[in-house]
Protein backbone atom coordinates (compact mmCIF):
# COMPACT_ATOMS: atom_id res chain seq x y z
CA UNK A 1 0.00 0.00 0.00
CA UNK A 2 1.60 3.48 -1.03
CA UNK A 3 1.57 5.97 1.90
CA UNK A 4 -0.08 9.16 1.01
CA UNK A 5 2.68 11.21 0.53
CA UNK A 6 1.08 14.18 2.45
CA UNK A 7 0.67 12.22 5.13
CA UNK A 8 4.17 10.92 4.93
CA UNK A 9 5.92 14.40 5.74
CA UNK A 10 2.77 15.64 7.93
CA UNK A 11 3.44 19.15 6.54
CA UNK A 12 0.66 21.97 7.12
CA UNK A 13 -0.06 23.27 3.66
CA UNK A 14 0.62 26.73 4.44
CA UNK A 15 4.09 25.47 5.85
CA UNK A 16 4.87 24.39 2.39
CA UNK A 17 3.38 27.35 0.71
CA UNK A 18 5.36 29.69 2.85
CA UNK A 19 8.76 27.37 1.70
CA UNK A 20 7.84 27.86 -1.64
CA UNK A 21 7.60 31.37 -1.69
CA UNK A 22 10.71 31.10 0.60
CA UNK A 23 12.61 29.40 -2.19
CA UNK A 24 11.19 31.89 -4.88
CA UNK A 25 12.77 34.80 -2.45
CA UNK A 26 15.94 33.66 -2.25
CA UNK A 27 16.17 31.84 -5.71
CA UNK A 28 15.64 35.68 -7.14
CA UNK A 29 18.65 36.54 -5.84
CA UNK A 30 20.72 33.39 -6.73
CA UNK A 31 20.43 31.53 -3.45
CA UNK A 32 20.44 28.46 -2.40
CA UNK A 33 17.36 28.03 0.27
CA UNK A 34 18.48 24.95 1.96
CA UNK A 35 21.72 26.52 2.80
CA UNK A 36 19.70 29.47 4.82
CA UNK A 37 17.36 26.52 6.44
CA UNK A 38 21.11 25.14 7.85
CA UNK A 39 21.23 28.34 9.34
CA UNK A 40 18.16 28.05 11.15
CA UNK A 41 19.01 24.83 12.08
CA UNK A 42 21.56 25.92 13.82
CA UNK A 43 21.18 29.37 14.55
CA UNK A 44 20.41 30.01 18.74
CA UNK A 45 17.04 31.11 19.98
CA UNK A 46 16.39 35.19 20.33
CA UNK A 47 16.70 36.20 23.78
CA UNK A 48 14.76 39.29 24.96
CA UNK A 49 18.18 40.62 26.98
CA UNK A 50 20.05 40.39 22.95
CA UNK A 51 17.05 42.30 21.40
CA UNK A 52 17.25 44.89 23.18
CA UNK A 53 21.12 44.64 24.05
CA UNK A 54 20.12 45.08 27.15
CA UNK A 55 23.62 44.57 28.98
CA UNK A 56 24.98 47.51 26.79
CA UNK A 57 22.31 49.56 27.47
CA UNK A 58 22.67 48.71 31.41
CA UNK A 59 25.97 49.59 31.45
CA UNK A 60 25.57 53.32 29.84
CA UNK A 61 24.92 54.95 33.25
CA UNK A 62 28.06 56.08 34.53
CA UNK A 63 27.77 58.65 37.18
CA UNK A 64 31.12 61.29 37.66
CA UNK A 65 30.58 61.64 41.52
CA UNK A 66 29.39 59.27 44.35
CA UNK A 67 26.39 61.32 44.93
CA UNK A 68 23.44 59.27 44.93
CA UNK A 69 20.94 61.46 43.00
CA UNK A 70 23.50 61.58 40.06
CA UNK A 71 22.42 58.60 38.57
CA UNK A 72 18.67 59.91 38.54
CA UNK A 73 19.70 62.90 36.13
CA UNK A 74 21.86 60.83 34.10
CA UNK A 75 19.21 58.19 33.37
CA UNK A 76 16.39 60.57 33.27
CA UNK A 77 18.67 62.63 30.21
CA UNK A 78 19.39 59.43 28.84
CA UNK A 79 15.47 58.31 28.78
CA UNK A 80 15.15 62.13 27.13
CA UNK A 81 17.06 61.18 24.63
CA UNK A 82 15.76 58.26 23.68
CA UNK A 83 12.09 59.52 23.40
CA UNK A 84 13.87 62.68 20.96
CA UNK A 85 15.57 59.82 18.70
CA UNK A 86 12.12 58.23 18.45
CA UNK A 87 11.07 61.60 17.62
CA UNK A 88 13.25 62.19 14.70
CA UNK A 89 12.78 58.59 13.07
CA UNK A 90 9.07 59.96 12.86
CA UNK A 91 10.91 63.14 10.87
CA UNK A 92 13.39 60.86 8.86
CA UNK A 93 10.53 58.84 7.94
CA UNK A 94 8.56 61.84 6.18
CA UNK A 95 11.30 63.04 4.86
CA UNK A 96 12.07 60.02 3.34
CA UNK A 97 8.40 59.97 2.06
CA UNK A 98 8.97 63.38 0.46
CA UNK A 99 11.81 62.21 -0.94
CA UNK A 100 10.16 59.31 -2.93
CA UNK A 101 6.94 61.11 -3.66
CA UNK A 102 8.64 64.36 -5.53
CA UNK A 103 8.63 66.55 -2.57
CA UNK A 104 5.41 65.81 -1.08
CA UNK A 105 3.09 63.60 1.53
CA UNK A 106 -0.05 62.39 2.17
CA UNK A 107 -2.01 64.03 4.89
CA UNK A 108 -3.26 60.82 6.73
CA UNK A 109 0.49 59.72 6.57
CA UNK A 110 1.35 63.14 8.23
CA UNK A 111 -0.74 63.31 10.86
CA UNK A 112 0.22 59.71 12.03
CA UNK A 113 3.90 60.66 12.03
CA UNK A 114 2.89 64.39 14.09
CA UNK A 115 0.68 62.29 16.46
CA UNK A 116 3.67 59.71 17.37
CA UNK A 117 5.99 63.02 18.10
CA UNK A 118 3.15 64.26 20.43
CA UNK A 119 2.74 61.28 22.47
CA UNK A 120 6.61 61.28 22.96
CA UNK A 121 6.77 64.71 23.88
CA UNK A 122 3.29 64.41 26.19
CA UNK A 123 5.56 61.44 27.68
CA UNK A 124 8.12 63.39 28.30
CA UNK A 125 6.30 66.32 29.89
CA UNK A 126 3.92 64.38 32.35
CA UNK A 127 7.36 62.41 33.68
CA UNK A 128 9.47 65.44 34.28
CA UNK A 129 8.44 66.03 37.96
CA UNK A 130 11.46 62.91 37.94
CA UNK A 131 13.95 65.88 37.68
CA UNK A 132 11.53 68.39 39.47
CA UNK A 133 10.39 66.25 42.54
CA UNK A 134 12.76 63.03 42.53
CA UNK A 135 15.91 64.71 43.17
CA UNK A 136 17.32 66.08 46.48
CA UNK A 137 18.24 69.58 46.20
CA UNK A 138 21.43 69.67 48.51
CA UNK A 139 22.68 66.22 46.04
CA UNK A 140 22.00 68.12 43.06
CA UNK A 141 23.93 70.90 43.60
CA UNK A 142 26.98 69.03 44.39
CA UNK A 143 26.90 66.47 41.91
CA UNK A 144 25.85 69.26 39.59
CA UNK A 145 29.26 71.36 39.57
CA UNK A 146 31.25 68.14 38.76
CA UNK A 147 29.40 68.11 35.41
CA UNK A 148 30.33 71.49 34.09
CA UNK A 149 30.65 72.71 31.65
CA UNK A 150 27.80 70.24 30.17
CA UNK A 151 24.16 70.93 30.20
CA UNK A 152 21.19 69.88 28.11
CA UNK A 153 21.50 72.83 26.08
CA UNK A 154 24.18 70.52 24.01
CA UNK A 155 21.18 68.50 23.03
CA UNK A 156 21.88 68.33 19.37
CA UNK A 157 19.04 65.63 19.23
CA UNK A 158 16.33 68.57 20.35
CA UNK A 159 17.88 71.25 17.95
CA UNK A 160 17.31 68.27 15.11
CA UNK A 161 13.86 68.27 16.83
CA UNK A 162 13.40 71.92 16.07
CA UNK A 163 14.74 71.91 12.34
CA UNK A 164 12.95 69.07 11.11
CA UNK A 165 9.38 70.51 12.78
CA UNK A 166 9.57 74.02 10.54
CA UNK A 167 11.45 76.28 8.19
CA UNK A 168 14.64 78.26 9.39
CA UNK A 169 13.15 81.08 9.71
CA UNK A 170 11.15 80.04 12.91
CA UNK A 171 13.84 79.39 14.92
CA UNK A 172 16.01 82.46 14.54
CA UNK A 173 16.35 84.92 17.22
CA UNK A 174 12.70 86.31 17.46
CA UNK A 175 13.76 89.88 15.95
CA UNK A 176 15.02 88.35 12.95
CA UNK A 177 12.14 85.82 11.76
CA UNK A 178 9.93 88.29 10.18
CA UNK A 179 12.95 89.34 7.67
CA UNK A 180 13.73 85.75 6.91
CA UNK A 181 10.30 84.40 6.47
CA UNK A 182 10.27 82.97 2.98
CA UNK A 183 14.16 82.80 2.77
CA UNK A 184 15.94 80.57 0.22
CA UNK A 185 17.74 77.82 0.74
CA UNK A 186 20.90 79.60 -0.30
CA UNK A 187 20.56 81.52 3.04
CA UNK A 188 20.45 78.71 4.76
CA UNK A 189 23.87 79.29 6.15
CA UNK A 190 23.18 82.86 7.04
CA UNK A 191 20.10 81.76 9.49
CA UNK A 192 22.22 78.95 10.73
CA UNK A 193 24.67 81.75 12.37
CA UNK A 194 21.70 83.82 13.79
CA UNK A 195 19.49 80.20 15.54
CA UNK A 196 17.93 81.73 18.75
CA UNK A 197 19.76 79.30 21.03
CA UNK A 198 23.66 80.96 20.18
CA UNK A 199 22.44 83.77 22.02
CA UNK A 200 20.60 81.51 24.52
CA UNK A 201 24.10 80.58 26.59
CA UNK A 202 26.18 83.65 26.51
CA UNK A 203 27.82 85.06 30.18
CA UNK A 204 25.72 86.54 32.43
CA UNK A 205 28.45 89.33 32.72
CA UNK A 206 30.34 89.90 29.56
CA UNK A 207 27.66 88.49 27.00
CA UNK A 208 30.31 86.35 25.47
CA UNK A 209 29.63 82.64 24.58
CA UNK A 210 29.95 79.85 27.14
CA UNK A 211 32.05 77.00 26.98
CA UNK A 212 29.09 75.15 26.93
CA UNK A 213 27.99 77.06 23.38
CA UNK A 214 31.39 77.02 21.54
CA UNK A 215 31.88 73.10 22.36
CA UNK A 216 28.31 72.53 20.66
CA UNK A 217 29.36 74.36 18.22
CA UNK A 218 32.42 73.02 17.22
CA UNK A 219 30.98 69.34 17.47
CA UNK A 220 27.74 69.85 15.82
CA UNK A 221 27.40 72.81 13.83
CA UNK A 222 28.39 71.31 10.26
CA UNK A 223 25.60 68.53 10.74
CA UNK A 224 23.16 70.95 11.64
CA UNK A 225 23.77 72.45 8.57
CA UNK A 226 23.62 69.69 6.57
CA UNK A 227 19.79 68.47 8.30
CA UNK A 228 18.81 72.08 7.68
CA UNK A 229 19.84 71.91 3.72
CA UNK A 230 17.80 68.08 3.64
CA UNK A 231 14.97 69.67 5.63
CA UNK A 232 14.36 72.06 3.55
CA UNK A 233 11.88 71.66 1.54
CA UNK A 234 10.70 68.21 4.22
CA UNK A 235 10.19 70.00 7.26
CA UNK A 236 6.67 69.64 9.00
CA UNK A 237 6.30 73.03 7.96
CA UNK A 238 6.97 72.79 4.20
CA UNK A 239 4.91 69.29 3.91
CA UNK A 240 1.87 70.58 5.50
CA UNK A 241 1.74 73.10 2.67
CA UNK A 242 1.84 70.81 0.39
CA UNK A 243 -1.35 68.50 0.59
CA UNK A 244 -3.65 68.13 -2.04
CA UNK A 245 -6.84 69.03 -0.57
CA UNK A 246 -4.81 71.18 1.96
CA UNK A 247 -4.01 70.10 5.28
CA UNK A 248 -7.19 68.10 7.48
CA UNK A 249 -8.54 69.78 10.62
CA UNK A 250 -7.07 66.80 12.24
CA UNK A 251 -4.19 67.60 10.79
CA UNK A 252 -3.98 70.72 12.04
CA UNK A 253 -4.57 70.43 15.89
CA UNK A 254 -1.89 67.53 15.49
CA UNK A 255 0.42 70.44 14.81
CA UNK A 256 -1.01 72.70 17.25
CA UNK A 257 0.04 70.32 19.76
CA UNK A 258 3.33 69.86 18.53
CA UNK A 259 3.80 73.54 18.60
CA UNK A 260 2.51 73.10 22.17
CA UNK A 261 3.99 70.16 23.12
CA UNK A 262 7.68 71.02 22.00
CA UNK A 263 7.53 75.08 22.50
CA UNK A 264 5.49 75.36 25.54
CA UNK A 265 4.73 72.42 27.82
CA UNK A 266 7.69 70.75 27.84
CA UNK A 267 9.78 73.98 28.31
CA UNK A 268 8.04 75.13 31.27
CA UNK A 269 8.44 71.34 32.94
CA UNK A 270 11.75 71.88 31.99
CA UNK A 271 11.66 75.27 33.78
CA UNK A 272 10.08 74.75 36.69
CA UNK A 273 13.14 72.23 37.37
CA UNK A 274 15.58 75.00 36.81
CA UNK A 275 13.46 76.85 38.83
CA UNK A 276 13.72 74.45 41.63
CA UNK A 277 17.51 73.37 42.00
CA UNK A 278 19.04 76.52 40.86
CA UNK A 279 16.42 79.82 42.08
CA UNK A 280 18.38 80.85 45.08
CA UNK A 281 21.26 83.66 44.29
CA UNK A 282 23.77 83.95 41.80
CA UNK A 283 26.10 81.71 43.45
CA UNK A 284 23.81 78.87 42.47
CA UNK A 285 23.10 80.46 39.14
CA UNK A 286 26.80 79.82 38.26
CA UNK A 287 25.87 76.05 38.87
CA UNK A 288 24.91 76.23 34.97
CA UNK A 289 28.22 77.76 33.79
CA UNK A 290 26.59 81.35 34.47
CA UNK A 291 23.85 81.66 32.10
CA UNK A 292 21.05 84.06 31.64
CA UNK A 293 18.72 81.22 32.18
CA UNK A 294 15.70 83.09 33.80
CA UNK A 295 15.10 85.36 30.56
CA UNK A 296 16.21 82.35 28.00
CA UNK A 297 14.45 79.38 29.38
CA UNK A 298 11.09 80.85 29.56
CA UNK A 299 8.74 79.95 26.57
CA UNK A 300 6.89 83.56 26.82
CA UNK A 301 10.43 85.04 26.52
CA UNK A 302 11.48 83.03 23.58
CA UNK A 303 8.05 83.00 21.46
CA UNK A 304 9.57 79.84 19.59
CA UNK A 305 6.62 79.27 17.18
CA UNK A 306 6.88 76.22 14.31
CA UNK A 307 3.95 77.06 12.98
CA UNK A 308 2.37 80.97 13.09
CA UNK A 309 -0.19 80.39 10.78
CA UNK A 310 -2.09 78.26 13.03
CA UNK A 311 -2.80 80.78 15.74
CA UNK A 312 -4.90 83.60 16.49
CA UNK A 313 -3.70 86.85 17.01
CA UNK A 314 -4.61 86.65 20.80
CA UNK A 315 -3.09 83.15 20.78
CA UNK A 316 0.20 84.24 19.85
CA UNK A 317 0.21 86.85 21.91
CA UNK A 318 -0.20 85.34 24.83
CA UNK A 319 2.32 82.33 23.73
CA UNK A 320 3.87 80.71 26.36
CA UNK A 321 1.86 82.13 29.89
CA UNK A 322 0.97 78.92 30.77
CA UNK A 323 0.49 75.22 30.86
CA UNK A 324 -2.03 74.01 27.71
CA UNK A 325 -3.90 71.37 29.14
CA UNK A 326 -5.55 68.99 27.11
CA UNK A 327 -8.81 69.91 27.09
CA UNK A 328 -8.30 73.00 25.60
CA UNK A 329 -8.85 72.27 22.24
CA UNK A 330 -8.71 68.92 19.98
CA UNK A 331 -7.28 66.05 20.56
CA UNK A 332 -3.66 65.94 19.50
C1 LIG B 1 17.15 69.27 37.36
C2 LIG B 1 17.11 69.15 36.07
C3 LIG B 1 17.53 70.22 35.10
C4 LIG B 1 17.98 71.50 35.32
C5 LIG B 1 18.16 72.22 36.65
C6 LIG B 1 18.26 72.08 34.03
C7 LIG B 1 18.76 73.36 33.83
C8 LIG B 1 18.97 73.95 32.61
C9 LIG B 1 19.44 75.29 32.39
C10 LIG B 1 19.78 76.28 33.48
C11 LIG B 1 19.50 75.51 31.05
C12 LIG B 1 19.94 76.79 30.32
C13 LIG B 1 21.26 76.61 29.65
C14 LIG B 1 22.36 76.49 30.66
O1 LIG B 1 22.49 77.39 31.48
O2 LIG B 1 23.05 75.46 30.64
C15 LIG B 1 19.06 74.30 30.41
C16 LIG B 1 18.93 74.13 29.06
C17 LIG B 1 18.47 72.97 28.46
N1 LIG B 1 18.25 71.76 29.08
FE1 LIG B 1 18.12 71.47 31.06
N2 LIG B 1 17.97 71.16 33.06
C18 LIG B 1 17.54 70.01 33.67
C19 LIG B 1 17.16 68.85 33.06
C20 LIG B 1 17.16 68.63 31.70
C21 LIG B 1 16.80 67.40 31.06
C22 LIG B 1 16.37 66.12 31.76
C23 LIG B 1 16.95 67.59 29.73
C24 LIG B 1 16.71 66.55 28.70
C25 LIG B 1 17.53 66.35 27.68
C26 LIG B 1 17.36 68.96 29.53
C27 LIG B 1 17.56 69.56 28.29
C28 LIG B 1 17.85 70.88 28.12
C29 LIG B 1 17.78 71.55 26.84
C30 LIG B 1 17.36 70.93 25.51
C31 LIG B 1 18.15 72.86 27.06
C32 LIG B 1 18.17 73.98 26.04
C33 LIG B 1 16.79 74.65 26.06
C34 LIG B 1 16.66 75.80 25.13
O3 LIG B 1 17.56 76.09 24.34
O4 LIG B 1 15.59 76.45 25.20
N3 LIG B 1 17.49 69.56 30.74
N4 LIG B 1 18.75 73.36 31.38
Amino acid sequence: MSKDPQHEHNFDPAILEKLEQLQEKYAAMGQDLSSYLDGLLYADYRTYWDLIHLDTLLSLQRPQTPIPDEIVFIVYHQITELYFKLSLHEFERMAQEAHEHKGKVDGAFLLERVRRVNRYFEALTTSFDIMVDGMDPAEFMKFRMSLLPASGFQSAQYRMIEICATSLDRIVHHNLRDQYAGHNASDIPELMSHLYWREGAVELKSGAKTLTLKQFEKKYDEELEKLARSMFHSNVRALSTNIDGGASPELVDAMRWLDINVNVNWPLAHYKSAVRYLHKDPVDIAATGGTNWQKYLPPRFQKRIFFPELWSEQELAEWGKGWVEKEVFGRG
